[in-house]
């Protein structure tokens, strides 16, 4: 092994353990709106129907969930993601929740690391994932290698996920994203699994959505911003002199579009297109918003993470609290199921957004 290739790993464990202390420390959270509290869920104080009546059953990617809310993508491929990836997929199996894995990307360049995902997927095997890579690495590598990340989770579909404004502030001048929805394009053509497409925290627009779905991605998954903000938290990890990123950082505090936004300048196209939600999502409350504005799932990462740090009962207990939640909501609405929501008008939007 070369000293090139352990410096390499060891910057790259070195960076994926800062981002999961550093998400949980509060000020990477958003400070700006989630314009969750602007939509206002129709409270039915005469719903006819049972609490025990509400079920949350969902079909994603062909398969019968028990909730429309997953794990969003995290860690992968360093020492501490063991621990947290097996809490969380065994949570996902007891729950019936889809959880979808964190980049990838070590898998690459490094053979040994798709032993975790197999180990896990061993050990838990009623979990079922989708796996994840970053455009960048789509853009340079070989569509088949892209492709092979999907054998050692079995995955059910692929999260290309885009982030531009973390590379800027991740890796100074070098955020190369040209050729991406050529590299998509090619992708959704090759691959024997859906295409999913996220953001990470600064959601996506109506433009980009429709490029993505003639590129023939099947889901989109908005990402918003209003949860873990990743400029603020790439501005943090900045050591250098100058504090040139992290000062920059600030400057994009309330940069892009909450989930929100997204699914309502969506909205046209979340009636024949698969819109998943995520990004600031803390509670079932938010996630019913989500999906009565048209989203057909929802997902949760920072609240996961910081539950997985701890124990495999905090892990559970947060997934409960989530459907629980829901299910009340849905009650609250006076409705029934899942699709039922996303069919009746049962919100609107207080004041502007
Ligand atoms: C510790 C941590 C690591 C993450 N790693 C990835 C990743 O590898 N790939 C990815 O697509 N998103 C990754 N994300 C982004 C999340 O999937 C999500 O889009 C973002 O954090 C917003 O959701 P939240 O507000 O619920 O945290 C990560 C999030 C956290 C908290």
């Amino acid at each position: 092994m070369s000293a090139n290739y352990t410096d390499k790993h060891a910057d790259f464990e070195q960076r994926k353990k800062a981002h999961i202390d550093l998400s949980l420390d509060p000020r990477t959270q958003a400070q700006t709106a989630s314009h969750f509290e602007k939509i206002k869920l129709i409270h039915e104080a005469l719903p006819e129907i049972n609490l025990s009546d509400v079920s949350l059953e969902t079909k994603l990617l062909g398969y019968q969930f028990s909730s429309p809310h997953f794990v969003s993508s995290m860690t992968a491929g360093h020492q501490n993601s063991k621990v947290i990836n097996m809490r969380l997929a065994k949570a996902a199996a007891k729950n019936n929740w889809l959880m979808a894995v964190g980049s990838q990307r070590r898998e690459l360049t490094d053979k040994q690391a798709s032993f975790e995902w197999k180990t896990i997927k061993s050990q838990s095997p009623k979990t079922q994932f989708v796996s994840n890579i970053g455009i960048e690495e789509l853009i340079q590598q070989p569509v088949s290698e892209i492709i092979k990340l999907t054998e050692s989770v079995e995955a059910l579909g692929i999260y290309v996920h885009l982030n531009p404004l973390q590379e800027a502030f991740q890796n100074l001048g070098q955020a190369n994203f040209k050729n991406g929805l050529a590299a998509i394009k090619k992708l959704c053509k090759a691959s024997p699994v859906p295409v999913l497409i996220k953001e990470v925290g600064y959601g996506i627009s109506k433009t980009t959505a429709q490029k993505l779905i003639l590129a023939g991605v099947e889901v989109i998954d908005v990402a918003g911003k209003g949860g873990t903000h990743w400029g603020l938290l790439e501005g943090l990890r900045d050591q250098s002199q100058s504090g040139l990123l992290a000062d920059s950082s600030q400057a994009f505090k309330d940069w892009g579009f909450s989930a929100v936004e997204s699914l309502i300048q969506c909205k046209a196209l979340t009636k024949k297109n698969s819109f998943w939600a995520s990004g600031g999502i803390r509670s079932g409350v938010d996630s019913a918003k989500c999906l009565a504005l048209g989203a057909r799932a929802v997902g949760v990462a920072q609240p996961l993470m910081k539950a997985a740090i701890a124990s495999d009962e905090d892990v559970l207990d947060v997934m409960t609290r989530f459907d629980y939640e829901l299910k009340v909501a849905l009650f609250g609405v006076g409705v029934s199921s899942v699709k039922e929501l996303a069919k009746k008008k049962v919100c609107y939007v207080n004041g502007t957004i």
